[in-house]
């Protein structure tokens, strides 16, 4: 289990972030700045960056990427870093 914004988010710590969310009905996790519309998963293959997520406190991980570990804290990254 890791979670997401405060929600527990099943793994076995097998699959990536994005999968494990996907497979928990989390569709979109990141909103643009221009627009504020819904990002997710894209190419799926750490190309295109619209999945970025706060890993542990570490800003703009791509979920497609990065494995989803018993434990982790895994936050919504809208501001893309730039926090204070
Ligand atoms: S979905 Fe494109 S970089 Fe993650």
């Amino acid at each position: 289990m890791f979670t997401f914004d405060g929600r527990p988010i099943p793994t076995d710590g097998r699959r990536t972030i994005a999968a494990a969310l996907l497979a928990a009905g989390v569709r979109s996790w990141r909103r643009t700045r221009i627009g504020d519309r819904p990002r997710g998963i894209f190419c799926g293959i750490g190309i295109c960056f619209d999945c970025l997520v706060r890993v542990n406190g570490v800003p703009s991980q791509r979920a497609c990427l990065v494995l989803a570990r018993p434990g982790d804290v895994v936050e919504t990254d809208d501001d893309g870093g730039e926090r204070a």
